[in-house]
């Protein structure tokens, strides 16, 4: 769907005189006058296709009006080229199109005409000056409509999201490799610096800050350092995905820098494996959305009491204390309600998800040192389709003989 037919769509669902008023994310320096790369609120993306800062769209069911950063060669020799205002009417499909300095005067005369306003607050730089224009007028929630049209991805969208999922496959299969070859002093950021390169040679970028954890760090559930060095024997657990045109891939694989698993790491690997399998085995269609991880825990519980890691009766948190997967689209971490009322809701076609189960052992006098700092974590992305699911990542080797074969 193009931006135009989801505005339509999304406008079809509330009442006639509603206006919608949705903003970008705002400019953030990393420091002195520079920049992080600007990256446009996944909202506003997905309803505007528009990827410039400084920019609020305003729509009902009888205009679609954009304010947007005016022509400015001065600042354009150093930020690059705007749309402009002219521009903006037919490259935007716009109906009216303002300078952003005009919002002030012109949003609350929009607002007037509506009898219901959509907006919701996300500390964006222009949220003050929205919440100005509207004067305390009384708001509904956008989210509410807005993220479950997100939710259920379109075709054009999953073609994105495969894209996204094919070059990070590629990435982490290089890693596998290159990992084993570089096993004398190799640093955590020497394998995030594999994934910069195949990200960067596709024109994709990260979706989220790398995690390359080796040994005792794969505990570290948002371990982001990356850098220390990988010693012979370390697991050594990646996640890692890029974004294409917005849609995140992510995924995670664990493995022996030296190419052949232990056999503590074999045996807790497999129980991650099982439990990952049978989470994804599980969805389809009309399914409960929090079945995998009911599935996975209870696969990981079992696991662990067979290995004497685990009494019967203990708290599994101690070992696995995530969730087993999130909504995946435009956000990491996507959009989407997980609960109908106090229901947990039901997967639908085109649906995506992430299966992620782990296992978190840390140094304790309690369990045999052989398990100590087996950090493991494996991560796909499904779609739910018709028939169950479709797994974009599928092409990642994660059995062991796969992984050890890949790595000699
Ligand atoms: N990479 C973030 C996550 O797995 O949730
Ligand atoms: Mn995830
Ligand atoms: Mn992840």
């Amino acid at each position: 769907m193009i931006p135009k037919n989801r505005r339509e769509k999304l406008l079809s669902q509330l009442d006639d005189g509603a206006l919608v008023i949705v903003s970008t994310n705002p400019q953030q320096y990393r420091n002195g006058d520079t920049h992080y790369p600007f990256r446009p609120h996944s909202d506003f993306w997905y309803l505007t296709g528009f990827k410039e800062p400084e920019t609020v769209a305003v729509f009902s069911k009888k205009h679609y009006t954009i304010f947007l950063q005016e022509k400015n060669p001065a600042r354009e020799i150093w930020d690059g080229e705007r749309l402009g205002i002219a521009k903006a009417l037919q490259t935007l499909d716009a109906n009216q199109a303002y300078p952003i300095n005009e919002l002030k005067a012109q949003l609350p005369l929009l607002i007037k005409e509506a009898t219901t306003l959509y907006y919701d607050f996300k500390a964006c730089a222009l949220d003050n000056d929205i919440i100005e224009c509207l004067d305390g007028a009384k708001t509904q929630s956008l989210g509410e409509h807005l993220h479950e049209m997100r939710l259920i991805k379109e075709d054009n969208e999953i073609v994105l999201m495969q894209k996204a999922a094919d070059i990070s496959i590629q990435a982490h299969q290089l890693a596998m490799q290159q990992a084993k070859i570089g096993l004398a002093g190799l640093f955590e950021y020497e394998v995030v610096s594999i994934f910069d390169a195949e990200f960067r040679k596709n024109n994709a970028e990260h979706a989220y800050t790398p995690i390359v954890a080796g040994g005792k760090n794969g505990c570290i559930l948002h371990y982001i350092k990356n850098d220390q060095v990988l010693n012979e024997g370390d697991l050594l657990l990646i996640d890692v995905g890029c974004e294409v045109e917005g849609y995140a891939a992510d995924i995670t694989r664990t493995f022996p820098v030296d190419g052949k698993f232990s056999q503590a790491q074999r045996q807790i690997y497999q129980i991650v494996l099982e439990a990952q399998l049978a989470a994804i085995a599980c969805i389809k269609p009309g399914e409960v959305v929090i079945k995998p991880h009911q599935i996975a825990s209870k696969i990981i519980q079992q696991g662990l009491i067979d290995l004497g890691i685990l009494q019967t009766g203990d708290d599994l948190s101690q070992f696995y204390m995530h969730g087993t997967g999130h909504w995946l689209g435009l956000d990491v971490h996507d959009v989407g309600r997980y609960q109908q009322g106090k229901q947990h809701r039901q997967y639908e076609i085109g649906m995506v998800t992430t299966v992620e189960p782990g296992i978190y052992i840390r140094k304790s006098d309690k369990i045999d040192p052989e398990y100590w700092d087996i950090g493991i974590r494996i991560e796909d992305d499904v779609l739910v389709t018709d028939n169950g699911n479709s797994v974009l990542t599928k092409a990642l080797v994660k059995e062991i003989d796969d992984i050890e074969n890949l790595m000699k």
